[in-house]
């Protein structure tokens, strides 16, 4: 059989907040998967981005004072902690604001327009009379035109579902300024939807075996159908947007940009084409491959996107479609739904900084995931249970039951198992494709259920044996040596068909048996007698209610608030008279080089209005580039009594804000005197 080829994503995030609980189960979800697949000895790429385009992240970016390009790459250089955390390994992180991606939106936009796909029309939309711009679906804000339900934003509605334009909703305002919006005119681009080829297609796309979860198909044979006024069915889908606008320029028509949602999909395909034009493999042939299985790992919120626009527009612009999309529902935490601005009940970075473990985490999930898109919840009672009498106490227990006998009798070599033991080690050996099925169809709930009935098995295996009593009595040497044998055995099994779960437990297991990297096909061959393992050494830990208290504990103010960074309290008071002591001067910066010999320093040179310019080092090299600074005013402390470094004096110092804690929350931000200061001037 040939190897399969699978392309697999999980949906972009917006560059615009750090990751809650409910991105960390996506790429958990998808991450199991994955490595499910690998282990089966499919050839995957997986591959994930930041949506960084979009009205809502420019207005953050400006109003955190940072141009929209350094505002995302800020975001992005915050999500390396978290997937490492919890061992999620993608293949590639792109940015949907990448050449790439600016390439391929308008390729396809041009292969679309070419198939007479494309149409425009003057339409009226909302703008803010105070803000004075066109106001982005998201920053309207009204009652849904279907169901009424209030605080709607002008995209979408959260209760009923319903997709539809801002100008349909009842008592819009604007929800930058609180004004009534006012309606202009402007010309928009237009995908065809409603063109009656879109709709055969889309039909039979959506249809095909396999293609959709059975709930998802039905959801969308709602969008398909006109009610009896008319309304709904297939509408042209509106994908420009007017300067000022974060995005990718539309061909051919100034002032023009792709609505995000449009470029945001084909960010998928670029961050693949990213990935394997750095490891020299050519993108065109890869994804036109009929053989390649495509697969997108969303949440039912973007189910819309995904099942109508994403797959025609990639049809019509003569590409090929995705396989499958994969929805699942939503995490909600002790029964409440995360809120958008205020993040979520559990913060990812904090359970990983007081010290739990991530394999709890992604055992937990996984217990609750399937392949339907039903929501669940996150119960801190119900955690402790499945990790505590389910994990460490049927699994763990296993190795540490059998693991200390091996050692301590046997000098750490295994014997041969016996009829009993021979006949569970078949049992789970023949388990192994049941469970390789549920892996394969998402249902990990149901996986993991099985494979814990089969750690009951061998727990009764242990006891009816115990090992214990056959160690009192010398002559019992050969069975005990046989039992821990089997519970060696199957425990390396039930390892092997739990390490998509959990990857770094597995390592660790491997490393105590002694073995290779365990894969699928590693369930029928067994360890041969003679073999030596490692000392067995605890593997998990319990987990112990403390740390359930400390996670849910509120959050102090500090690690209360993600944006503006802080994250330091304030200092003990001063006086006036302890303030004036520090001598605060604008410095202009008149060269700037980087220091050999040092990723973190530049190299000021500042007047400061004295006769001979200040060397001042700073280590701010990571955010800024030399040739950027020079030129800029900054301020400088000109009393600091100079410091010797090993790159040579530094007469000074430059003032920069960051968080306390850097690493979550990247970013130097240089002191910026307003125009007009001069060299030299005290800062009083
Ligand atoms: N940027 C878009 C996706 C573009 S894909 C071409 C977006 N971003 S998001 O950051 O809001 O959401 C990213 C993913 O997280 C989505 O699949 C979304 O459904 C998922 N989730 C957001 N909140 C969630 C939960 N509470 N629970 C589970 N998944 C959730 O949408
Ligand atoms: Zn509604």
């Amino acid at each position: 059989m040939s190897v399969r080829q699978l392309f697999v994503t999980t949906a972009l995030p917006y560059a615009n907040g750090h990751f809650h609980i409910g991105h960390m189960m996506e790429y958990i979800q998808a991450d199991i998967w994955v490595r499910f697949q690998r282990m089966q000895g499919s050839q995957v790429y997986f591959v994930c981005a930041d949506d960084a385009h979009g009205a809502p992240i420019m207005i953050a970016a400006e109003k955190a004072g940072k141009t929209p390009q350094q505002f995302v790459a800020d975001i992005a250089a915050g999500r390396k902690p978290y997937l490492d955390g919890f061992n999620i390994e993608f293949d590639n992180w792109h940015s949907t604001d990448g050449p790439e991606n600016h390439k391929l939106a308008q390729d396809i936009y041009k292969d679309l327009r070419a198939a007479g796909f494309i149409s425009t029309k003057v339409i009226e939309q909302f703008f803010d009379p105070e803000k004075n711009m066109f106001l982005p679906d998201r920053f309207i804000k009204g009652e849904c035109p279907k169901c009424g339900a209030k605080d709607q934003y002008g995209d979408s509605c959260e209760a009923c579902g319903a997709v539809y334009a801002p100008t349909d909703l009842k008592n819009p305002y604007s929800a930058l300024s609180g004004a009534t919006p006012i309606l202009k005119s402007s010309e928009h681009y237009f995908f065809k939807l409603s063109d009656p080829r879109c709709l055969e297609f889309l039909k039979k796309w959506t249809h095909q075996a396999g293609r959709l979860q059975a709930e998802v198909l039905n959801k969308i044979k709602e969008w398909f159908e006109k009610d009896e006024q008319g309304n709904g069915g297939l509408g042209d889908w509106d994908i420009s947007r007017d300067a000022p606008y974060f995005g990718i320029e539309i061909p051919d028509a100034p002032g023009k940009y792709f609505y995000v949602w449009l470029d945001a999909p084909i960010g998928y395909l670029a961050a693949l084409k990213n990935h394997l034009d750095k490891i020299g493999v050519n993108y065109d042939s890869y994804i036109s491959n009929p053989l390649v299985e495509q697969y997108h790992f969303i949440g039912k919120d973007i189910t819309y996107f995904h099942t109508l626009f994403f797959p025609a527009i990639l049809n019509f612009s003569g590409r090929k479609t995705p396989t499958s999309i994969f929805v699942h529902g939503f995490i909600t935490v002790r029964g409440e739904k995360m809120s958008k601005s205020r993040g979520t009940g559990i913060d990812p970075l904090k359970y990983l900084s007081i010290g739990m473990n991530p394999e709890w985490l992604r055992y937990y999930l996984a217990t609750k995931l399937n392949a339907r898109n039903e929501d669940i919840d996150f119960n801190p009672d119900d955690f402790m249970a499945r990790v505590n009498s389910d994990l460490v106490g049927k699994f763990i227990n296993i190795a540490s039951r059998a693991g200390g006998f091996i050692t301590k009798q046997f000098n750490g070599s295994l014997g041969d198992s016996s009829g009993d033991g021979i006949a569970l080690i078949n049992q789970l050996q023949s388990s192994m494709p049941a469970i390789n099925q549920l892996y394969e169809q998402r249902d990990f709930a149901k996986a993991l259920r099985e494979i814990m009935l089969l750690a009951d098995r061998v727990n009764e295996y242990v006891d009816q044996n115990k090992p214990w009593e056959l160690a009192k009595n010398e002559s019992m040497g050969h069975r005990l040596h046989d039992v821990c044998t089997t519970c060696i055995q199957c425990f390396r099994i039930l390892t092997l068909m739990l390490k998509p779960v959990l990857p770094k437990l597995a390592k660790d297991v491997e490393a105590f048996l002694n073995i290779a990297p365990l894969s699928s096909n590693d369930a029928s061959a067994l360890l041969p007698s003679g073999h030596k393992i490692g000392e067995y050494k605890h593997l998990m830990q319990r987990v112990d209610g403390r740390f359930l208290d400390e996670l849910f504990e509120a959050p102090t103010e500090v690690t209360a608030s993600i944006d503006p960074p802080v994250g330091e309290e304030i200092a003990p008071q001063i006086s006036i008279e302890d303030f004036s002591k520090i001598d605060l001067r604008i410095a202009l910066i008149t060269d700037c080089k980087s220091v050999d010999g040092s990723i973190k320093l530049l190299q000021l040179t500042l007047d400061v209005g004295e006769t001979k310019p200040r060397n001042v080092f700073s280590g701010i090299a990571s955010v800024y580039k030399p040739q950027d600074l020079i030129g800029k005013l900054t301020v400088l402390v000109a009393n600091l009594a100079p410091r010797k470094m090993k790159f040579g004096v530094s007469e000074g110092m430059v003032l920069a804000a960051s968080h306390a804690d850097e690493k979550s929350h990247p970013g130097i931000y240089l002191l910026n005197p307003s125009d007009g200061a001069k060299p030299g001037m005290r800062i009083h």
